[in-house]
């Protein structure tokens, strides 16, 4: 619970603005269709981390101000995030997201992707009310880049194969693509100059990156009752993450490769998959994707070096940090 305390210590100076956040997202949400409705009640009510419209709401600070555009673009970012994982969680089959049931396991695969739907349709809506081309253009951009990810890690969970560079590129498009949008329009919200935008951006696509192999880790190393996902369920799936990859191109004994190798085919045991956790981690395959979420936090933290120096660069500071030690 510490953990989850230092976040909420370090939303404090923006509690007030993500009421406000909110109030746009749950606005978007609603229909006049019931089981829409029931549906985005069940969403609401299990909400995540909401780490985008934190991030994007502190760059807006640090830029200078926080506009009705903020609010509206934040409700936008998150809106484009649950839809993803909406669907993520119908082609991943995952039983459990934020701790409750996902939404295909409740109402089946059907509605769950039109609820996607419905929620990218929304995004859409609202767009044009922005009335900023650069905003839209990113929105839009960023969109294709999250199905192009997700579609680069299902060919490579096809192929079963997967490098270092491919996993980056992969990570980028599916995760650190909405981070890096969420930031850039905290500055573009503010009316910032290009240097800004530039480095908000660049702070994070690199968080971003930093995210999901936090993610990738979790899923191997984390509580399903603290995550409120599954675990497991990237080995489980032929989801070639950063430790296996290491692992993978590594010299290692006949024995070790051929339990990778079943559990890729999904042919490996509960206890083959314990013992294949026990294999990827005293290969070095954690130690290896801890040092490169370090490496990332860390650049990520250097972009912010031409921003000033106020208590809203510290916020996104620590933010980046929080994401290292995050269990959840
Ligand atoms: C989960 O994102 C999916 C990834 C991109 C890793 P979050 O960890 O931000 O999920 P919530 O919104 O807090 O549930
Ligand atoms: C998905 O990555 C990231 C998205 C853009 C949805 P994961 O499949 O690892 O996300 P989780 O673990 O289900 O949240
Ligand atoms: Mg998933
Ligand atoms: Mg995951």
């Amino acid at each position: 619970m510490a953990e989850l305390n230092k976040l909420n210590k370090i939303i404090k100076p923006i509690k007030d603005d993500l009421v406000l956040f909110k109030d746009h997202f749950a606005f978007a949400l609603k229909s006049d269709v019931k089981l829409i409705n029931v549906i985005s009640d069940y969403l609401i009510k299990s909400n995540g981390k909401g780490i985008r419209p934190i991030v994007m709401i502190f760059v807006s600070k640090l830029c200078g101000k926080t506009t009705k555009n903020t609010y509206k673009a934040a409700a936008m970012v998150e809106l484009l995030h649950l839809a993803t994982l909406i669907h993520d969680d119908v082609v991943d089959k995952s039983e459990k997201r934020r701790g409750f049931p996902t939404i295909h396991k409740i109402w089946g695969n059907k509605t769950a992707v039109i609820m996607g739907d419905f929620i990218l349709s929304q995004v859409l809506k609202n767009l044009i009310s922005l009335r900023d081309f650069e905003a839209l253009d990113l929105i839009s951009s960023t969109a294709k880049r999250l199905s192009s990810g997700e579609m680069l890690q299902i060919e490579g969970s096809i192929k079963k194969t997967m490098t270092e560079k491919k996993y980056i590129k992969m990570i980028k498009d599916k995760t650190a693509s909405l981070m890096s949008t969420s930031t850039k329009l905290g500055a573009i919200t503010a009316y910032a100059e290009d240097e800004f935008k530039k480095a908000s951006f660049e702070f994070g696509e690199n968080l971003g990156i930093a995210f999901q192999i936090k993610d990738d880790l979790l899923d191997i190393l984390g509580s399903s009752y603290k995550t409120g996902k599954d675990t497991n369920a990237d080995v489980t799936s032929s989801m070639i993450t950063l430790p296996m990859i290491y692992v993978l191109e590594k010299e290692i004994s006949s024995n070790s490769k051929s339990l990778i190798n079943k559990a890729l085919s999904k042919k490996a045991s509960k206890k083959q998959i314990i013992d294949l956790k026990k294999i990827i981690s005293e290969e070095g395959g954690i130690n290896y994707a801890e040092n490169k979420l370090k490496y990332y936090t860390k650049l990520a933290i250097s972009c912010l070096d031409v921003m000033p120096n106020n208590e809203y660069k510290n916020s996104l500071i620590e933010i980046a940090n929080y994401n290292v030690i995050r269990n959840r």
